[in-house]
């Protein structure tokens, strides 16, 4: 199977959120990747279930929801009802995080888990078997159009280690600073899901960009 693109709807103009919305309908795009900021795990703000249900109103691809939230559990009912296909929080975000995992899957969406560039891949041996996304963040998050970290590509290793010991099935999404330099590197090294917000919404022809991302 071909790496998954998943653009970041949080670098679309929100004047014209539709038209953003279907402009990566037509692509070659496979999911929407819908951040979702709380003010207090990132020092920023995003948007919330209004916008949210709006996307999900137009999208026809999968919501791939990145929660940057502290203690999540208090939502996860909320995203299901929004319309989260894929539910990703925070290793650093839950206290429980096995819990959470298992939480996510009972209200019928996959789970994924993500981890900051300070945090280490082997904190999550312990639940990789139960994940179906890893999510490495290749910036600190917070904000769209930030420098990669190199180190990321030692991190995919890793995760992809854990993986094979694990049995397990997870994707390993990269997210943060992906753009046409890096991407083939990233996908060398085990990456099988791109996240991109100003790589294809700062370019020219986003469609093109997203059709350019999905070449091997
Ligand atoms: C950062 C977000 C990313 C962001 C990516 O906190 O999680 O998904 O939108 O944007 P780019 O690709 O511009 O770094
Ligand atoms: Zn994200």
């Amino acid at each position: 199977m071909s790496h998954i693109i998943a653009p970041s709807v949080l670098s679309a103009d929100f004047g014209n959120l539709q038209r953003d919305v279907e402009m990566i309908n037509k692509s070659e795009a496979d999911w929407f990747h819908v951040d979702v900021m709380d003010g207090m795990f990132v020092p920023n703000i995003s948007f919330g279930f209004p916008v949210m249900k709006a996307i999900k109103k137009h999208a026809q691809k999968p919501l791939d929801v990145h929660l940057m939230v502290m203690d999540p559990d208090r939502y996860l009912q909320a995203f299901k009802d929004a319309g989260a296909d894929i539910l990703t929080v925070h290793y650093e975000g839950c206290t429980h995080l096995h819990r959470t995992v298992q939480a996510i899957k009972a209200l019928g969406m996959k789970a994924g888990v993500a981890i900051n560039p300070h945090t280490s891949v082997n904190l999550l041996a312990d639940t990789m078997e139960y994940l179906d996304v890893v999510l490495v963040m290749s910036v600190n998050p917070g904000f769209g159009g930030q420098k990669f970290i190199e180190n990321t590509y030692h991190k995919i290793v890793g995760v992809r280690d854990i993986i094979r010991a694990t049995k397990s099935a997870a994707i390993i999404e990269v997210d943060g600073g992906v753009d046409m330099n890096n991407y083939t590197k990233l996908l060398e090294a085990g990456a099988t899901a791109l996240v991109a917000g100003n790589t294809v919404f700062s370019s020219a022809n986003p469609m093109q960009t997203i059709a350019d991302l999905k070449k091997c």
